[in-house]
């Protein structure tokens, strides 16, 4: 496959994503209570069970979120803050592709970014189409959102984040409703991408080969090591509370 190098070179070393101390609140919910994290590693999967604080996590380290008290910087950019540098150092996939996507035409979701970032039309438009091609989606381009699927919609959402190329992508539930086939082409591409990855999923084989696995519990990391460590703690900790019969316990 031929390689772009603007897509996948770029930033093969990992950077480095630092929570201190984060607090944060959304309605009546403390969601983190004094967090430290700090990550530099290229794949990194996060994992929990719902509720435990994962999307939230997601927003804050892509600065869509502000930290009520502490810190999140990425690649040294306060992200929250510093919205412009942000753009360019972290993307970020949402679980609900109804929640990311803007506008009306999948060519417009796809060259926003990039125009905005001060590309011509011309060149956002030849990196979209090459997106969409990447994906076997070239007749994409001039579609509208609303006539795709859930599935399609997400695929659109994240080829709108991968075209962009952030030196950091976090990926909340990536995999979430797209097709075994489109689930096996995005899983090759995302193993060859050269930015660094925070992966969010409930498919733990997804994980296996990554660098790092943070198990979040009620916005603390319960279990943090290597995929062979923690991710068979999780299963056996899944099938023990499964095991219950006790609906209320969920
Ligand atoms: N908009 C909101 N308003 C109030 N509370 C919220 C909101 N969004 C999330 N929360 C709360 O924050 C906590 C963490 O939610 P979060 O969405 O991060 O969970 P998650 O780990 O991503 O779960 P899932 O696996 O279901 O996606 C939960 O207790 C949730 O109820
Ligand atoms: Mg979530």
């Amino acid at each position: 496959m031929q390689q772009h190098s603007y897509l996948n070179l770029q930033g093969t070393d990992a950077v480095s994503v630092q929570l201190d101390g984060v607090h944060y609140a959304r309605e009546t919910v403390q969601v983190f209570r004094g967090l430290d994290l700090h990550v530099d590693q290229r794949r990194v999967g996060i994992i929990g069970r719902n509720g435990s604080g994962k999307s939230q996590l997601a927003r804050l380290i892509a600065g869509l979120a502000e930290a009520d008290a502490g810190q999140v910087r990425v690649d040294g950019v306060d992200v929250a803050k510093d919205r412009k540098a942000a753009i360019q150092t972290v993307g970020i996939l949402f679980q609900n592709p109804d929640h990311q996507i803007i506008f009306p035409t999948v060519g417009e979701e796809l060259t926003f970014g990039l125009t905005a970032a001060g590309q011509s039309k011309d060149q956002a438009q030849r990196r979209a189409q090459e997106m969409l091609a990447r994906f076997g989606r070239a007749e994409w381009y001039e579609r509208s959102v609303h006539g795709l699927s859930g599935g399609q919609r997400h695929l659109v959402c994240l080829m709108a984040v991968l075209v962009m190329a952030p030196k950091v992508i976090v990926l909340d539930e990536p995999f979430a409703g797209l097709d075994m086939a489109t689930t096996l082409r995005l899983g090759h591409y995302l193993h060859n991408l050269g930015q660094s990855l925070i992966h969010i999923s409930h498919d733990l084989p997804s994980l296996a080969h990554y660098d790092r696995v943070l198990w979040l519990e009620r916005g603390a990391v319960h279990m943090d090591g290597a995929p062979g460590q923690v991710l068979p703690e999780y299963e056996r900790q899944m099938r023990e509370w499964g095991g219950s019969d006790d609906l209320a316990d969920l």
